[in-house]
């Protein structure tokens, strides 16, 4: 049997971060990652925090089981929080499915699956919960001269394939706050911090081998380093290093242009984060500080300990350290007992705080959270001419913002190709330092690659391109180049 494998990821960056380390482990160990028709094993990486991505994952299985008809000793396993959450459920549905891993558990996911290869009768579950930070072997500096392409990628909200130059790492697994409509502290288990010496070491190796741009990941960064597994782990984890200070450190890496980081939640959002705005030069001018409702009723029983006045209050310290910080949201509508005056409190939130973009979601229920039990539900259809109108004001505000852009000028780190070529020159996507992807056509060549080969040609991802945004459309925008050098 050879030992090929393909990855399908769902969820958030976290998914996708995991897809890829545990790409980079297998390849490691001598497997192949290989296109759909080719691939022995799948890898299923899922999502639980709202019904229909968990949907989504049966809906694929689905798909598998018939392929697995044409193509016997197909083999899955499947991963991340519907796995954490069905658990050894999916042995008995599916019973191609050989290996369920959760989190924490997929530290030990790559010799799990060489079990799988030798032994066509195992069957394994990795669903404990750890009490620290699952460190995992490091994959990053074997693979250096053979990286593994990137995982496929369906997010059910977020960002698809980041360029070469991008690098996303995981500080922090799980989640303590127990919003009443979240699964993930479920899935995820409790808040655990990794070690900061780890996170410097994992930051420095990524500048090296070629990122300009590194986003630190968790659920809740802000409150990194504050979780009691960090406390009893002393020395081991880092010596008391908070996000502020991890923030200083992984910005002084020398060569790295960017630094992001998410999610915040506004409860933890320390003032010396908010300080580091305006002090770190390449920490970049965007943050996504999920509001979810403008209600302070609704806000009080969602369980997000904070209210209007204290996110207002956030949002002006913001500014003041950085003006130009671009903001970006997560807003539920329908949350159980939400009225329309409720619902009118959203709006005027978004009015005052003009966020870049937002993602908006109709509230789902959960299996386990507390919003089950609360009542009474708002109805799908109220819930939905909600969303929709919430869409729509959120549409005006992007637009007007980006209109606002026109005419500067700005450094845009190039990702990939565009979906949408025109005739001629190619055009390349990427974003600038607030985070707004810019288009920008390209005809001309990077310098000391360029041997007269025209930019479309090559692979220009990861180079830092400075431009003039030209026009703005719905949700992007369209620059030109100027000056030199690239
Ligand atoms: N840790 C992040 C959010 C992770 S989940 C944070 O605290 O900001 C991503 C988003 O999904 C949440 O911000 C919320 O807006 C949405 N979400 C979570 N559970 C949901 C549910 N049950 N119904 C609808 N949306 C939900
Ligand atoms: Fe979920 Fe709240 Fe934790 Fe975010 S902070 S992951 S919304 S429980
Ligand atoms: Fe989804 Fe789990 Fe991330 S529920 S959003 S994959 S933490």
């Amino acid at each position: 049997m050879d030992k090929t494998f393909h990855i399908i990821t769902f969820g958030c960056q976290m998914n996708v971060g995991d897809s890829d380390w545990l790409a980079r482990a297998l390849v490691a160990r001598g497997w192949r990652q290989a296109a759909e028709e080719d691939a022995w094993l799948f890898v299923v990486n899922t999502c639980s925090v709202r019904d229909k991505p968990e949907q989504k994952v049966y809906s694929e299985l689905g798909r598998l089981a018939a392929y697995q008809r044409k193509k016997p000793g197909l083999t899955a396993a499947v991963g991340g929080c519907v796995a954490q959450q069905i658990g050894r459920g999916f042995f008995d549905r599916f019973p191609f499915v050989r290996l369920v891993f959760g989190s924490d558990g997929i530290a030990g996911a790559p010799d799990a699956l060489e079990q799988l290869a030798e032994d066509s009768k195992a069957r394994i579950a990795l669903l404990d919960f750890l009490a620290a930070y699952p460190e995992r072997e490091d994959v990053l500096k074997p693979l250096a001269s053979a990286p593994a392409p990137a995982p496929a990628f369906d997010a059910d909200a977020g960002e698809p394939d980041a360029g070469p130059a991008q690098a996303f790492v995981n500080i922090m697994q799980g989640c303590d706050n127990f919003c009443a409509y979240c699964i993930v502290p479920y899935t995820r288990g409790r808040q655990k911090s990794r070690a900061a010496s780890a996170v410097l070491d994992e930051c420095r190796t990524r500048v090296e081998q070629g990122a300009r741009e590194i986003t630190l990941l968790g659920q809740n960064v802000n409150s990194y380093g504050l979780d009691p597994s960090r406390k009893d782990a002393g020395d081991a984890t880092g010596g008391g290093v908070g996000f502020a200070e991890l923030l200083r450190q992984v910005a002084a890496i020398p060569g790295l242009e960017r630094l992001r980081f998410t999610t915040s939640h506004p409860k933890d959002i320390d003032p010396a984060v908010i300080r580091a705005f305006g002090e770190l030069p390449n920490l970049c001018p965007s943050l996504h500080l999920p509001l979810q409702a403008g209600s302070d009723a609704v806000l009080k029983r969602m369980g997000r300990k904070y209210d209007r006045a204290k996110y207002l209050a956030i949002v002006a310290e913001l500014r003041a350290a950085r003006p130009d910080i671009a903001l970006t949201t997560d807003l539920i509508v329908g949350f159980p007992g939400e009225t329309e005056e409720d619902f009118q409190a959203t709006l005027e939130m978004m009015e005052r705080v003009r966020f870049e973009s937002s993602f908006s979601f109709r509230y789902s229920d959960r299996p386990g959270v507390a919003a089950v039990r609360m009542t009474p539900k708002v109805e799908e259809s109220v819930a939905q001419e909600r969303l929709l109108r919430l869409q729509s004001l959120q549409n005006g505000i992007t637009k007007e913002s980006l209109k606002s852009l026109e005419g500067r000028e700005t450094v845009v780190l190039l990702e990939a190709k565009s979906r949408r070529q025109d005739e001629g020159a190619t055009s390349w996507r990427g974003r600038d330092e607030a985070g707004q992807v810019v288009n920008i056509r390209l005809d001309g060549c990077a310098p000391d690659s360029c041997g007269g080969e025209s930019g479309g040609g090559r692979e220009l991802a990861g180079l830092m391109v400075r431009a003039r945004i030209v026009e703005a459309k719905n949700h992007s925008l369209i620059g030109e180049k100027v000056g030199q050098p690239w």
